[in-house]
Parts: structure tokens; C-alpha cells; sequence
């Protein structure tokens, strides 16, 4: 079925080829004004402008959609999720308000330890249903490709029911969804004096069983300060890689401890969150080159600004990163104890406000590079002939800046997944 969408008063993130944007290529957004749109099933299919729509192409049997003056973005590529939980954590909230840091709710049991009793003691419907309504809320705010991690059973049947979980919701959903294993996300109490323990269950009883069932397509490992050390990082991630797992990690979320080294050392495809970064951690990350290898790229910087802003801490080094030539992705982090959001456009309004990113940047951070972050540049993340129609069609604004600028309204009009609208 051909669909033509006519009257676009902006068609944005136009790209013939593509690969991840570093330093100053993020400010390039190329757009078109008045532009038309043609699909074909769940593909793009051509653009160009409204005055070269000729009758031919608007032919009886084609279905004409008029988006009557809306803006056409790709639909987000939120590429560094924890949507699997079994409950949110809104008293860690209060605790925090009352002068808690994040560091001491986790010391006393808190935090992730808190949400993995809660997901081992219950079962892999309930949490797919709740997983499920998640999602169905993201693709609403305008998300269409989400990666999501394992990391709150820290046992076996734990870490293989979440991402059993993640399995069905790939079966299920028309959104594009990449899996990670984050086992190691935290010492479970049994552990605590005991870490080569933990790791060997990863490495011995987990990553066989996620291998042969391939329950995951990628391997996360939280690298800080009283959870995993670079060197523990290393070991499980070499583990993971044997299975054919490529690295995206948690680095420098509170300390700078190593993680962004080792990681570029394992060849991450991407290094998350970046809150708290030396002069010398921004050079590694500028200095790393996204190079496509295994059949991915390796070398993103992926910023998590509502997780910044939920723990009250300083936001991401975002300028000084773009400029000195980092790979730069946006995601949401959407999790029940640092970012209890998966709203991308807030998060590309935060980058706006407090990281001092273009709206080009931003938009590009959360779109094509977005889906470079999680190996899914090829088919996403840009309006591009052969590319899946995943798009945004805003209401009518002004200008492409009102979208972040406008950061507490809903623009969004109407999103469409792989060709179809979303309910
Ligand atoms: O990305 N920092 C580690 N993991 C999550 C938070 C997990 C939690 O608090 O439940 C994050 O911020
Ligand atoms: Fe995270």
C-alpha cells in the first residue's frame, strides 16, 4: 500500500547516507519545507516538494494523507532504557527530597536492591503487562525504537525472566526494541563481600543461557563506585563478548573511576550517562572516532539528562563534548530510581535548556544517533528512502526551536510506527 502525505510544513533529518554525527556535523539538520512524504508499506519510500507533487504520483489506489502544515520528524531513538520493573520507587523520591543521596539509599538496601526484590517476587506476566503499558506510553510521547535492560533480578531466574520479558515485547510491538543484559548492575546482598562470586554466576550460569537462547543483543555493566570496578567491567564484558554481546555501558554516572578508558579499550559501542567527567575523560570520548566494526559502531557518548536532573546533579558536559568532536546520542534513561521518564522530549528540551544544545543537536542526538547507539542506524533514525517510516507529526508550531523551546507543552499530533498510526 503507497501512502502519500502532502502539505509537511517541515520534513526533518533528511539524510541520503548515514552514520553516527560527531562534533560539529550535529548542528546539521537538513530539512525541507513544504514537502510531501511517500511510503510504501512500512518503508520510505521518496520526498520531496509539494510544487514537484505532480497527479501522477497521487494516483486512484494510493491512500493521500493530509499532515496540513505539521512538522515530520523521525520518531525518537531512545537507545538506553530499564522499562522492565515491578514497581516504582516513589518514598527513595521523598527520601531523596529530605537530603538522602543516591549513593546512601543504595548503601542501606535501597535502590536497585529494592527493585530487584520486588521484580523476583513477581511474576514474568504481570511484569510484561505493566512493561507493556510502558511502552504503549512512549510510543505515545513519540518514541520509536527503545533499548531495554535487564539488571533488576540479580539472579539467575531474575536476569533470564526479565529478559524473557524483553523477548515478548520485541514479539509483540510494531516499535523497533534491542535487549541488553545488565546482570551486572549490582551485588545482590549474598555478594556483597563475596564479587567473584557474583561474576562467576554471570559469566558460568546467566550468559550460557542468554547465549544459546539469544535472549540478548547487547551487555551493560554498571562501572562505579561501590557497584562494579573497571577492572570487574572488563571481565564481564569479555565474558559477554565471547557470546557475540558487544559492550554499551554505564560510565561516570557519580565518580570518574576508569570506566570511559576501559570501555573505549573493549570497544563499547556506546559509553551512558557521563555526569561526572575529567578534562582527560572528554578527550578519550572526543578522541574515540565512531569506526564500524563487527558489524556495528563503537565510540558514542550517550547522555542521560533526566537522570541528571531527577538526582539533582549537574547536567552532562554536553558542549564541551560536542566540541571537541564526541559522537553524542540522547536517551531517557526511563527507570523507576534516576529517571522516572521516558519522555524524549523532554529530554531534548532539557539538552536545549541545560546542556546548551542546538535544537539541531538535540534532534540529532535523539534521532539518527540515537539509533546508531543501539545498532539500529541502518533502518532508523532518519528520514531516508528504504529507512522504516517511524515518524512525528507535531501540531502547527512556528519553527523547529518552538519544539524544545515550548518544553511543557505537547506538540506531538499524531505518531506513526512502521507506516501505521499509533491508537
Ligand atoms: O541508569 N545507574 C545505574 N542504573 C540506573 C538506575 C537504576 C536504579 O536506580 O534503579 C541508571 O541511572
Ligand atoms: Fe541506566
Amino acid at each position: 500500500m503507497t501512502k502519500i502525505i502532502t502539505n509537511i510544513q517541515q520534513l526533518v533529518n533528511l539524510r541520503t547516507e548515514s552514520q553516527p554525527l560527531r562534533g560539529s556535523q550535529l548542528a546539521d539538520l537538513p530539512c525541507l519545507q513544504n514537502a510531501y512524504l511517500v511510503l510504501e508499506g512500512e518503508e520510505i519510500a521518496g520526498y520531496g516538494e509539494m510544487k514537484d507533487l505532480h497527479g501522477t504520483k497521487t494516483v486512484f489506489g494510493n491512500e493521500v494523507i493530509d499532515a496540513k502544515g505539521a512538522t515530520v520528524l523521525p520518531a525518537w531513538c531512545d537507545s538506553h532504557t530499564h522499562i522492565v520493573f515491578a514497581a516504582s520507587r516513589e518514598a527513595e523520591f521523598v527520601d531523596k527530597i529530605k537530603g538522602l543521596s543516591y549513593a546512601e539509599i543504595a548503601n542501606r538496601g535501597g535502590g536497585i536492591l529494592n527493585s530487584a526484590a520486588k521484580l523476583n517476587a513477581t511474576n514474568e506476566d504481570a511484569l510484561f503487562a505493566s512493561a507493556w503499558k510502558r511502552l504503549e506510553e512512549l510510543s505515545r510521547l513519540g518514541t520509536g525504537a527503545v533499548e531495554i535492560k535487564s539488571g533488576y533480578g540479580l539472579s539467575v531466574e531474575g536476569e533470564l525472566k526479565m529478559l524473557r520479558v524483553i523477548r515478548r515485547l520485541k514479539e509483540k510491538s510494531n516499535l523497533s526494541i534491542k535487549s541488553t543484559f545488565l546482570g551486572a548492575h549490582a551485588y545482590p546482598l549474598q555478594y556483597r563481600e563475596h564479587h567473584d562470586g557474583y561474576i562467576d554466576s554471570i559469566i558460568n550460569e546467566m550468559l550460557p543461557v542468554i547465549g544459546r537462547e539469544a535472549l540478548a543483543d547487547y551487555i551493560d555493566v554498571f562501572c562505579e563506585t561501590g557497584f562494579f570496578s573497571p577492572e570487574e567491567m572488563e571481565k564481564v564484558c569479555r565474558a559477554g563478548m565471547q557470546w557475540g554481546l558487544k559492550p554499551k555501558l554505564h560510565v561516570n554516572q557519580l565518580n570518574s573511576i576508569g570506566g570511559i578508558e576501559k570501555g573505549i579499550d573493549l570497544g563499547a559501542l556506546t559509553m551512558d550517562h557521563l555526569e561526572t567527567v575529567t578534562e582527560e575523560d572528554i578527550e578519550m570520548l572526543a578522541g574515540v572516532k565512531p569506526t564500524f566494526s563487527g558489524n556495528l559502531w563503537k565510540g558514542i557518548s550517550t547522555l542521560l539528562p533526566s537522570a541528571a536532573f531527577f538526582l539533582r546533579m549537574p547536567l552532562q558536559p554536553a558542549r564541551r563534548l560536542i566540541d571537541s568532536g564526541a559522537a553524542v546520542a540522547l536517551a531517557s534513561d526511563y527507570n523507576p530510581g534516576s529517571s522516572p521518564s521516558g519522555n524524549m522530549n523532554l529530554v531534548v528540551a532539557l539538552s536545549c535548556i541545560q546542556m546548551r544544545m542546538l535544537p539541531q543537536e538535540a534532534i540529532n542526538a535523539a534521532t539518527l544517533n540515537g539509533a546508531y547507539a543501539m545498532g539500529l542506524g541502518n533502518e532508523l533514525g532518519s528520514i531516508s528512502i528504504g529507512k522504516k517510516a517511524n515518524l512525528i507529526f507535531t501540531k502547527p508550531i512556528p519553527s523547529l526551536a518552538y519544539f524544545p523551546y515550548s518544553f511543557g507543552s505537547n506538540l506531538i499530533d499524531r505518531v506513526m510506527i512502521r507506516g501505521e498510526w499509533i491508537s
